[in-house]
């Protein structure tokens, strides 16, 4: 039974309901998934167990959580040795307009320099708009910034711009990719 470490940074919740849309999808077709946020500086979890690593992370005023980029730069040799995949989280991908489309791919190229890490395969997912879950001033600013963009401002409510199925999709192209030997033994 391949084995899959899933190790993801999460602002405010929203990666993390992919990361567990995800890891189901996996489990459903029959691997083991290590879930696992985390939690800052001095996380020992190591790539090295797995037969299979996925990565993910959310975008914040331009860039994917410092801890996640430190952890995947001190580990890059070995994703780049292990099945592994990346996936990263944002608004810009469900903007359908050259500039966001720029945008979103830079966020890929930045990772990438930033860990020495170049991901076998990777996605990107649209997110959301969680106001219930911000403070007061991230709440205010957030809808000053998305009011100029045309994006929901109503913040009584949250506004998910996920793709479900897609998630899905690549999690099962995933337990199929990641594993063959394994999944064939
Ligand atoms: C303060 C703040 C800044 C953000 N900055 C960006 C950004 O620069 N580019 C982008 O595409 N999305 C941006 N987003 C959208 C987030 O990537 C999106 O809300 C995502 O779902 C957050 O996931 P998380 O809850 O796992 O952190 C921002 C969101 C917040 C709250």
């Amino acid at each position: 039974m391949p084995r899959f470490l899933l190790i993801y940074a999460s602002t405010h919740g929203h990666t993390a309901k992919i990361a567990t849309r995800i890891a189901a999808a996996l489990e459903k077709d029959g691997a083991t998934v290590d879930l696992h946020q985390l939690s800052g500086g001095g996380d020992e979890t190591t790539p090295h167990d797995y037969d299979a690593v996925i990565v993910g992370a959310s975008i914040h005023a331009g860039h994917h959580q410092r801890e996640l980029v430190e952890w995947a730069e001190c580990h890059h040799t070995a994703l780049g040795v292990i099945p592994s995949a990346f996936f990263t989280v944002c608004l810009t991908v469900a903007d359908d307009t050259e500039e966001s489309r720029a945008a979103t791919r830079g966020y890929l190229d930045d990772f990438v320099e930033a860990t020495g890490w170049t991901p076998g395969r990777s996605a990107t997912f649209a997110g959301a708009l969680q106001y219930r879950e911000y403070d007061f001033a991230t709440r205010l600013f957030v809808r000053l910034l998305m009011q100029s963009k045309h994006y929901p401002t109503d913040t009584s409510r949250d506004h998910d711009f996920t793709e479900w199925d897609a998630v899905e999709r690549w999690a099962h192209e995933l337990a199929s990719l990641l594993t063959p030997a394994v999944a064939q033994a």
